[in-house]
């Protein structure tokens, strides 16, 4: 009667990492319990995430072919658009959203195309918008840019307008820190950077101030949803950009948070279903609105 914070299977987005190929089921070894999915599997995945009454899955793709330009992150026959199609020709009301980034994409592994070993932030912006156009034409209900290019969430807008897609959303990754619990995640998509790390664009994990400006930036540019990322180290970010605007703020709880838990449950040091319900619940107590997870299947069934 008193509590102040309540977890409900609708404050969650569950990922889905697509890959090409039928019925394949492959484990990601550092994240027990998440698969590679082709379609037929990433339908059957968001069937359970409809059942459990969780309103929306984001889709990571990981294509056949990676190219310097990332070129596959626009190709209207690619994994994501397939499943989009599919999921949507089953689930209607399951929303889906679509994640924006070249570097599960490119064969050096950057947000963004590379010259002379550096990102070039304007020049990836024309591919950005063209992959947003391609997931807005298939069906996706909200658009997520996790790239971290100066400038892709107005270029995105402006593409997504010109295309006929002006009430699509779109759900920026605002204050994305360049963070070490990403590297399952890199092992599941494949997109380790070949070389360098991705300081240059995503945010000092020192900075508080960098990502109310970065929040700011977004907003103006027309974002919907803004996202703080990773969550468990940056608490303190969540509720700073949730005292500061009035739009929906998500949290993304990354691989590394996820699989740590894992992995000290399951070497029997913590209590799975307890600390899982604890890390979900000081997110949401932070002023998360939306809790992008991996445990998402799992907390609902404690709900
Ligand atoms: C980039 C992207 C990343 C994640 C989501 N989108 C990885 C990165 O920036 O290297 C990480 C999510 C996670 O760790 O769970 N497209």
């Amino acid at each position: 009667m008193v509590r102040e914070t309540e977890l409900s299977p609708s404050d969650f987005i569950y990922p889905i990492f697509v890959v090409e190929g039928r019925s394949v089921r492959h484990p990601i070894p550092s994240m027990p319990g998440i698969f590679n999915l082709s379609v037929d599997q990433a339908v059957e995945e968001a069937r359970l995430v409809k059942n459990a009454g969780i309103p929306a899955i984001i889709l990571f793709g990981i294509p056949g072919a990676k190219d310097a330009r990332g070129s596959g992150a626009y190709d209207n026959a690619g994994v994501v658009p397939r499943a989009i199609r599919a999921i949507k020709e089953l689930f209607p009301d399951l929303q889906i959203v679509a994640d924006v980034c070249l570097c599960e994409y490119t064969d050096h592994g950057h947000c963004g195309v590379i010259q002379a070993q550096e990102v070039q932030n304007d020049a990836t912006l024309p591919i950005l918008a063209q992959a947003a156009v391609a997931y807005a034409r298939a069906g996706a209900d909200i658009i997520a840019p996790s790239d971290m290019m100066d400038g892709r969430i107005g270029a995105i807008r402006k593409a997504l307008d010109e295309a006929r897609f002006e009430s699509l959303p779109i759900m920026s990754y605002a204050a994305k820190y360049a963070s070490g619990f990403y590297g399952p995640f890199r092992e599941a998509a494949q997109s380790t950077p070949q070389f360098g790390d991705r300081r240059g664009y995503q945010m000092d994990p020192a900075n508080v101030r960098e990502a109310l400006k970065e929040v700011a930036q977004d907003l103006e540019e027309g974002a919907d949803i803004v996202m703080v990322k990773p969550a468990m180290a940056y608490l303190d970010v969540i509720r700073r950009v949730k005292t500061q605007v009035n739009v929906p703020v998500a949290a993304y709880n990354v691989s590394g948070e996820y699989s740590m838990v894992k992995a000290a449950a399951q070497n029997g040091w913590i209590d799975y279903d307890r600390v899982m319900m604890e890390i979900l619940t000081g997110i949401k107590r932070a002023g998360a609105d939306l809790i992008l997870t991996y445990h998402a299947l799992d907390a609902v069934k404690l709900l």
